[in-house]
């Protein structure tokens, strides 16, 4: 920066922490709304070396101007941006700034190779944040208070302070420590601490409640369904070393199949009395800025489930369609419709369910006006698989229903046959039950009147079939 140029442009901008994104959005208004270039301001962070060839400190930065507003999708980007990793975030993001002045599409301008680097930084956060969520092992240790949990993670990027809150929520009750390298956090059932960063050494190791964790892992551990790749994609080994049941893999790698492990972990983490409907809301948060796949990218929203976290009944559709992806819920179109007449005909009321999509962008493909849906393919399945993981981890509904071929491959990890499989009980790896049929939007393809009648009343026969399990299951 500024190597080149008279010192005299030079400014410097100290910000108070790595992800001190109020003082960097104060700083980079005032020295937008005073026309300084991106080239001359020098980022820099507090305690952290100087850079010598930068102008003196912008301390008060140019007085601010008519503030200019910039669109809500910046504001979340930048947010995330500034947790990533990388010194020049603070220039680029204040560079996107300035172009976003000149141009208010750039965002939307997926060519920009500026709007793809810091939206890629984002995905990283985001990533990292997700990983955090999964993958903390509390241990439990006593102290004069009585117990408190004890946590230590390496995130790759400034996120602790960003994802204290997730733990917050989830961990209500629990008195709490997380302890990073940068930062610690404590939580002590009212407020949140801020502590230095410390080393794996400070962290305890070993205690009774990772024994009763190995035992759980150990018992719900299906040999049969060995992922590997998929086990070190969703949990890198870098994390493996702090989770108790990571120490049986060697033992046991004939292993389970990675994500439903995940998720059992995940539901398994959660101690009771935490606050689901808060965590809910969370993962729904962050769903809606879901990049794990490409569909984000030309979908309106992602659409979520939807439906109490008490339902005894999960129902997993494909993926919203055209008017699901414009109104934001699951089945709300003409296959919805059918759906919900189907259920008041099998006695089920929708609203005592859940009904969420194995995928949760819109795929589709434009013909004139008209977007015509296409079949998410397997990456696309296996990238969503992440939320409805989420979802039934919260909700751990005693039986979950697929409706269709995508929806079972999402929950059973391998193609289920309909034909075959419908109308029986099937075991999900977590040991819930689940049960397959078919898809309403099948029935209404049928071109003939009279299958489409006689399908129908199969569909609704699955239907009370299932509302006589869930009852049953009930006891
Ligand atoms: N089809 C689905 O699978 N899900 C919806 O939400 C709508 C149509």
């Amino acid at each position: 920066m500024l190597r080149d140029g008279p010192m005299i442009d030079a400014h410097r901008v100290t910000l108070a922490a790595e992800d001190d994104f109020d003082g960097w959005r104060k700083a980079a208004r005032g020295l937008a709304e005073a026309g300084v270039p991106a080239a001359a301001v020098t980022w820099q962070v507090a305690g952290r070396a100087a850079d010598l060839f930068a102008g003196p400190d912008t301390a008060q930065p140019p007085p601010e101007g008519p503030s200019f507003a910039v669109p809500r999708a910046f504001v979340d980007l930048a947010k995330a941006a500034i947790c990533h990793r990388d010194p020049e975030r603070f220039a680029l993001l204040y560079a996107l700034l300035l172009k976003l002045r000149s141009n208010r599409q750039v965002m939307e301008d997926r060519a920009d190779s500026l709007v793809d680097r810091v939206e890629k930084m984002a995905k990283e956060v985001r990533r990292d944040a997700h990983k955090m969520h999964a993958f903390v092992r509390f241990r439990e240790v006593g102290d004069d208070d009585g117990a408190r949990f004890v946590a230590w993670f390496e995130p790759d990027n400034h996120i602790v302070r960003r994802e204290a809150g997730f733990f917050v929520r989830r961990f209500a009750n629990m008195r709490w420590t997380i302890m990073t390298p940068e930062l610690t956090i404590s939580w002590d059932g009212k407020t949140l601490t801020e502590g230095p960063g410390a080393t794996r050494q400070d962290a305890p190791d070993g205690d009774p409640v990772e024994e009763t964790w190995k035992t759980y892992y150990a018992s719900i551990f299906n040999p049969a369904r060995v992922k590997v790749k998929a086990m070190t994609k969703e949990m890198p080994k870098k994390y493996w070393k702090n989770m108790p049941e990571t120490a049986l893999i060697g033992g046991l790698l004939a292993g389970a199949q990675a994500r439903e492990a995940a998720m059992i972990k995940a539901s398994a983490s959660m101690p009771s009395g935490s606050n689901s409907e808060a965590v809910w809301q969370e993962v729904r948060d962050q769903a809606a800025h879901c990049t794990r796949c490409d569909l984000y990218k030309c979908a309106t929203q992602t659409v979520f489930g939807e439906g109490p976290l008490s339902a005894r009944i999960l129902f997993v559709g494909e993926q919203p369609g055209d008017q699901e992806d414009i109104a934001g819920r699951p089945f709300v179109g003409p296959a919805g419709e059918l759906f919900d007449a189907a259920l008041e005909a099998a006695g089920i009321e929708r609203s005592a369910t859940y009904v969420t999509n194995a995928v949760k962008h819109f795929k589709f493909v434009l013909r004139g006006k008209r977007r015509i849906h296409q079949k998410p393919d397997t990456g696309e399945i296996e990238a969503c698989r992440w939320w409805i993981e989420q979802e039934r981890a919260l909700i751990r509904p005693p039986l979950t229903v697929a409706l269709g071929a995508t929806a079972a491959r999402s929950l059973f990890g391998k193609i289920m046959a309909v034909g075959k499989n419908r109308g029986i009980p099937h075991q999900l790896g977590d040991g819930g039950e689940a049960w397959i049929t078919v898809h309403p939007s099948y029935l209404l393809r049928l071109p003939d009147a009279d299958a489409r009648r006689t399908e129908r009343a199969r569909f609704v026969e699955d239907l009370k079939r299932i509302n006589a399990r869930s009852e049953a299951l009930q006891g």
